[in-house]
């Protein structure tokens, strides 16, 4: 009989930029949950890289708390998963160092995200902005991941992650796994509500744009009435009409019916009609995570409890791979 499979790791973080959008959500984090059977996997809190730019320190301290709460009301189970905030783990400063020196500056001038972050922040284009790149790699190599979900705008953290582990690996033997993409079911690519040409962002000036998941039902149903449409009232997925493409993606996504079944729904149904019955779907999806999310809210030592053993959990594999690397590069081993 065969040994059983060893399970491949899969690592994955995000910004507590604010709250998550249901583009957030349908996107990537309703995918991680269905990841959670089959892999083994971390979901960090990435403040260490939001501070990269000027956040008021409350407010990120407060959202921090608010995304951790969110990746446990939308599923993600702590039992199965390893959840923790990245600056809990020292581990990643540490080894974002050592990377940092065998990382050329040439390669971080290439970074389109660091590019257009210094043209949108002119006047704060600190050091950390431009190594931002060498901390995600320290974050995804201290845990020796196979695989890493990214959208498009990461794939350029990756290949440069892959590249500091391969040169490494290079100069002193096998040290890092060299992760790959996690190519998975692609999630729905959900769009602004009012400017369907561009992606639901977090950080969207207009409200009216984005769907949190912790919005109020009677919210959500007035963003979807407002959202963009066109004059030609008729349900249909077309290029020309991204408003309503825009929606159906919505509903298929959170109904879990095909884009070609909503269609045949809505058949000489007015836009009145079909936003209703979107809203309605959106709500219902959305309801349970903003309950849960309300619950931990009032449980403070439960929180707290899994807070403080996600931090446990990631140092005891985090300090594994740094202690290799610092031998590796020549550190002393410290005296116990
Ligand atoms: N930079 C990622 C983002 O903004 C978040 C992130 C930090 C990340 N470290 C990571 C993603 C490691 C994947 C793996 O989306």
């Amino acid at each position: 009989m065969e040994t059983q499979e060893k399970r491949k790791r899969i690592y994955s973080a995000m910004q507590p930029s604010g709250l998550i959008t249901l583009g957030n959500y349908l996107g990537a984090l309703n995918n991680w949950v269905k990841l959670q059977d089959d892999y083994d996997c971390l979901f960090c809190v990435a403040n260490m890289h939001a501070i990269t730019v000027r956040q008021d320190p409350a407010k990120l301290r407060k959202q921090s708390r608010d995304l951790l709460m969110q990746f446990l009301a939308v599923g993600l189970d702590p039992q199965k998963n390893i959840i923790y905030y990245q600056s809990h783990v020292p581990q990643h400063a540490e080894l974002s160092w050592i990377l940092n020196c065998y990382t050329y500056m040439g390669e971080l001038n290439r970074m389109t995200q660091f590019k257009d972050k210094a043209a949108k922040h002119a006047d704060n284009i600190n050091a950390g902005l431009y190594t931002y790149p060498v901390l995600m790699a320290a974050d995804i190599l201290l845990y020796q991941a196979d695989l890493v979900p990214v959208g498009e705008d990461q794939r350029q953290h990756l290949e440069i992650t892959r590249d500091i582990a391969e040169r490494f690996n290079n100069l002193y033997g096998e040290t890092f796994v060299v992760p790959d993409a996690y190519i998975g079911k692609v999630g729905a690519r959900i769009m602004a509500l009012q400017e369907p040409d561009r992606k639901m962002s977090k950080s969207d000036e207009n409200k009216n744009n984005t769907i949190t998941i912790l919005d109020e039902p009677a919210q959500i149903m007035n963003k979807i009435k407002r959202a963009m449409t066109d004059s030609e009232n008729e349900v249909r997925f077309a290029p020309e009409k991204p408003g309503i493409s825009n929606l159906l993606s919505i509903y298929s996504a959170v109904t879990g019916k095909t884009i070609a079944e909503a269609e045949k729904e809505f058949a000489g149904v007015g836009y009145g009609t079909f936003k209703t019955a979107v809203g309605e779907a959106v709500v219902a999806r959305l309801e349970p995570i903003r309950t849960k999310v309300s619950d931990l809210e009032k449980n403070k030592d439960y929180l707290d409890a899994i807070i403080k053993e996600g931090a446990q959990k990631a140092e005891r594999i985090a300090s594994r791979t740094l202690e290799k690397a610092q031998k590796k590069v020549g550190f002393p081993p410290k005296i116990r």
